[in-house]
């Protein structure tokens, strides 16, 4: 693991354009669950019913049963060591944008300025009736909560069926065509278009690291380092490893 890591960090120091896409692996060491692995959050509630725009639409009471589960262990979230590396490698110049498919806001809190949200942030409600915008956190005690229209609300997140926004997936592709690296941090990549970035990236040129605690469908075709284990331990010892070298001087003669 010791060479691929430094493998990896030589490839952060010489990219030009580093980019991150993460998944909600990267936040299980802050407590929340994710969504495949086993005792995740759709061994417990089916997608089917629980986390698509039709099944808000027909039946939001029933579907915030699992966003207030959802919004239990989110709200009290902090970030782990993962969100902090990325953090500081976005402050050390050397990783330029996060594209997450998390709603949580952890990259954020954890020092992150650049994030693209694919699936959008549980941090605001609104009201799809009279459009009215509010702050989950003004919300909280009101189960399910309601627009002064007397609607119920929904979190400013994607469900399965709603559109990706149009400026994000841009972005997003705009920044995987000319990457020089990418980061694939606690995604099991099965969900598209977000599991799409990974291919642009290689198709023009990028090295792929994969961070992951176990192989994904890109481990080994897209994948070019896959360093195996939790994100947080890795990233935390890459960054660590970054540091030594630029202290070093690696990267800096002309
Ligand atoms: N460190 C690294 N990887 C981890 C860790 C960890 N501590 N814990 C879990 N993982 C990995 C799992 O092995 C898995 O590959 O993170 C991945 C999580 O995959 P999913 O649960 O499928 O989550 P994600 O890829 O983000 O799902 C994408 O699907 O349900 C929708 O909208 C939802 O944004 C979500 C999208």
């Amino acid at each position: 693991m010791k060479n691929l890591i430094n493998e990896t960090a030589e490839i952060i120091l010489n990219s030009k354009l580093t980019l991150a896409l993460t998944g909600a692996g990267v936040s299980v060491e802050s407590g929340i669950p994710d969504f495949r692995s086993a005792g995740g959050l759709w061994a417990k509630y089916n997608p089917a019913e629980y986390a698509t725009i039709s099944a808000f639409t027909e039946r939001p009471e029933k579907v915030w049963e699992m966003l207030r589960d959802m919004d239990k262990v989110v709200s009290g979230a902090r970030p782990n060591k993962a969100h902090i590396g990325m953090g500081e490698l976005e402050k050390m110049g050397l990783l330029h944008h996060i594209i997450t498919q998390n709603v949580d806001n952890l990259h954020q809190d954890g020092g992150s300025k650049n994030v693209i949200e694919y699936h959008g942030n549980a941090s605001t409600l609104s009201c799809l009736w009279c459009k009215k915008g509010y702050k989950s956190e003004d919300k909280r005690k009101e189960h399910p909560p309601k627009c002064q229209c007397g609607k119920i609300l929904k979190p400013d997140v994607i469900f399965f069926g709603e559109a990706i926004s149009a400026q994000a997936m841009e972005r997003s592709f705009q920044l995987a065509g000319s990457a020089e690296a990418l980061m694939v941090v606690g995604t099991s990549a099965v969900v598209s278009p977000a599991n799409t970035i990974p291919s642009i990236a290689k198709q023009n040129g990028a090295k792929i690291i994969e961070i992951n605690k176990e192989r994904t469908s890109l481990t080994g075709s897209v994948t070019d380092i896959f360093l195996k284990g939790s994100a947080g331990e890795i990233i935390s010892e890459l960054v660590d490893r970054i540091k030594d070298m630029r202290n070093a001087g690696y990267g800096t003669s002309l």
